[in-house]
């Protein structure tokens, strides 16, 4: 994939094609401005938030003014201190997964960490109690599709929108319980939050639960994954790092850059737009490739090299603009906390030999299984 954006960057940065209508952005200041210029890129109507789904009404696939207003509020929820607040229970977490698996010396990182530490920390987060974990843990599940497969589109649909509307059920029935009794969690400060006497209706509230399990599970889970992956690719940087552990945050930030856990985020045209010297009417599919714009020389000197100090490094992973990752915090907070322990306790991590990593390969890569010996 790194090789076709180097090529589509330097031949067709902005491609039409023909065959799926739908155009592509693959260069770092294109992409950029795309993502500016929400007037003409919209976050309405795009796939995988339209019709027949909650999140449909959710931030993530709104427009300005009603992006602002929902911003606004649940920025006065979703604090850096209620983030920071979290970091004890993130540590807890962290090392009850790890003292499931320090006696065995192995595991695999996606199914034994990567996986549920996440899903424990958005659980955690909303204050979702303890013995729900198992449900909790389905739906995180089924959102990676590790649950049954469907067998056709529809299928696939119709299984998304029973779960979703059990989870609707759910978080409607836990807003209930904290509007009555509020406690220390984001539903409760959710549910209070004000600007100028408005405050996010029950429909918003759920949805918007239902969205942070979908974008920060799966998105934090292929973090973890994509970070062991490259400390056992380059078995070097584990040493350089429990020598130097001040080199963690730009280490985590070279992961994002260089193996992003989001590829691309869509948009649709509300009119006729002129990028790169190409016109793309209105009304058409947009993806834009952030992963792309992380390999641009123009912008990273030596893009394909993974450089663990590497300064200014501005990547798009967690987009651009008034979209950008509301949980981007969280998500640094859980691998500045998690990535230092399994190093620390984990020693001479090591792939499994002649055991494939499997990744689903599709129009993004994403790893699935990654067994790692280890000494304890
Ligand atoms: C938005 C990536 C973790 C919640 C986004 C966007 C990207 C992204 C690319 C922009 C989407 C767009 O422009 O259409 C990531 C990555 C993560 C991560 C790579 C982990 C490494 C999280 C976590 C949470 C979260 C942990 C919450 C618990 C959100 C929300 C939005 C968002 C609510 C929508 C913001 C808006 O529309 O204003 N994320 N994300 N993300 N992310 Fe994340």
């Amino acid at each position: 994939a790194f090789n076709w954006f180097d090529a589509m960057r330097s031949s067709q940065p902005v491609y039409h094609d023909e065959q799926s209508h739908t155009w592509h952005i693959f260069r770092y200041e294109d992409i950029k401005q795309a993502l500016t210029d929400t007037a003409h890129f919209s976050s309405e109507n795009v796939p995988g938030f339209s019709e027949g789904t909650f999140l449909k009404g959710t931030i993530v696939a709104k427009d300005p003014p009603a992006h602002r207003k929902l911003r606004n509020l649940i920025n006065q929820a979703f604090t850096p201190r209620a983030v920071n607040h979290l970091s004890g229970r993130v540590t807890q977490i962290a090392q009850e997964l790890l003292d499931d698996v320090l006696p065995t010396g192995k595991m695999d990182v996606v199914r034994d960490i990567a996986f549920p530490f996440p899903a424990k920390v958005i659980a955690e987060l909303l204050g979702v109690p303890a013995n729900d974990w198992d449900i909790f843990r389905r739906w995180a599940g089924a959102e990676d599709g590790q649950d049954q497969q469907p067998h056709s589109p529809q299928q696939a649909m119709k299984m998304r929108q029973t779960m979703e509307n059990q989870m609707y059920d759910y978080f409607s029935h836990l807003l209930e319980e904290r509007r009555r009794a509020p406690r220390e969690d984001l539903i409760s400060s959710l549910s209070v939050a004000e600007i100028d006497g408005e405050r996010l209706n029950e429909n918003e509230l759920v949805s918007f639960c239902i969205l942070l399990l979908a974008a920060g599970q799966e998105t934090t889970k292929n973090l973890i994954a994509n970070a062991l992956y490259c400390f056992t690719e380059y078995p070097e940087l584990q040493e350089r790092l429990r020598q130097d552990p001040a080199l963690m945050p730009t280490t985590i930030e070279e992961v994002l850059r260089y193996l992003p856990p989001v590829w691309f985020t869509f948009r649709r045209t509300a009119s006729d737009v002129e990028l790169g010297g190409k016109t793309i009417p209105a009304n058409s599919l947009v993806l834009v490739w952030n992963a792309s714009g992380n390999r641009d020389p123009e912008q990273f000197p030596e893009p394909g090299r993974f450089d663990l100090k590497r300064e200014p490094n501005r990547h798009l992973t967690f987009g651009h603009g008034i979209h950008f990752c509301i949980g981007a915090p969280l998500a640094r907070l859980e691998a500045r906390i998690l990535l230092p322990m399994m190093l620390e306790q984990l020693k001479d991590i090591k792939r499994v030999p002649d055991v494939p990593i499997v990744v689903r390969a599709g129009i993004v890569y994403v790893i699935q299984s990654l067994p790692i010996t280890f000494q304890p």
